[in-house]
């Protein structure tokens, strides 16, 4: 059985809701689950999280913005996923390492050796066991963080251009082949994706 799930896509995929959807249906069928995020769980996460998508006054470099997602990884890792691990919890997490790979590799075009490293580095060794990728085209997920009309974060707002990439980031990750990643139709309403998923569990 599968303990730590993870939900990857770019903004406006619908992800979020997708990753609580599962997790309220496995917990109604009994399964002990324990919900969480990246970047902004725990003290430390949330201090993270604020500097990074919330601070308006500070340019904050590539570089710097990839070490503090994986400072939040490291944490929350010892923090929260492994002591739930542990503790018999099946873990889903709304975001993990696939999103540096993507978002600081490919959407911020940094060295993608260094940023593999990092990211494998925050994760302690803790792997996932499935990625449930939402795809979903670019425009139409730009015009769903639109008309979603919720406070818009600093990655919210990056161009077209710069979700074009992050989308391709995680694109060429599938291509790799990776056998833990399920890519999931997300075009259509959210009961039509949260079926697909569901079949992963029957
Ligand atoms: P979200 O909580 O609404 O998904 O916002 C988190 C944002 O942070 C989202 O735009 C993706 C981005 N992000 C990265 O750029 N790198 C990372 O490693 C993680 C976990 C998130």
């Amino acid at each position: 059985m599968s303990r730590f799930i993870t939900f990857e896509g770019i903004d406006g995929s619908g992800k979020s809701t997708q990753a609580r959807l599962l997790a309220d249906y496995l917990s109604s069928k009994g399964t002990k689950v324990f919900f969480t995020k990246e970047p902004g769980e725990g003290k430390l996460g949330e201090a993270i999280r604020n500097e990074i998508l919330d601070r308006r006054d500070v340019d904050i470099q590539p570089y710097a913005e990839l070490c503090l997602f994986c400072a939040d990884r490291a944490q929350h890792v010892r923090e929260l996923i492994l002591p739930k691990l542990k503790d018999g919890y099946m873990v889903i997490c709304d975001r993990y390492y696939d999103s540096t790979l993507a978002y600081q590799g490919s959407g911020r075009e940094l060295d993608p050796d260094l940023v593999f490293r990092m990211a494998v580095a925050s994760s302690l060794g803790v792997e996932p066991d499935v990625t449930f990728f939402l795809s979903i085209p670019v425009e139409q997920a730009l015009l769903r963080l639109k008309d979603r009309g919720k406070e818009r974060n600093k990655m919210d707002e990056e161009p077209f251009e710069f979700h074009s990439r992050v989308d391709e980031g995680y694109r060429q990750l599938i291509e790799k082949g990776v056998p833990r990643i399920k890519v999931i139709e997300a075009s259509g309403s959210p009961e039509e994706t949260q079926m697909e998923i569901r079949r992963f569990f029957e």
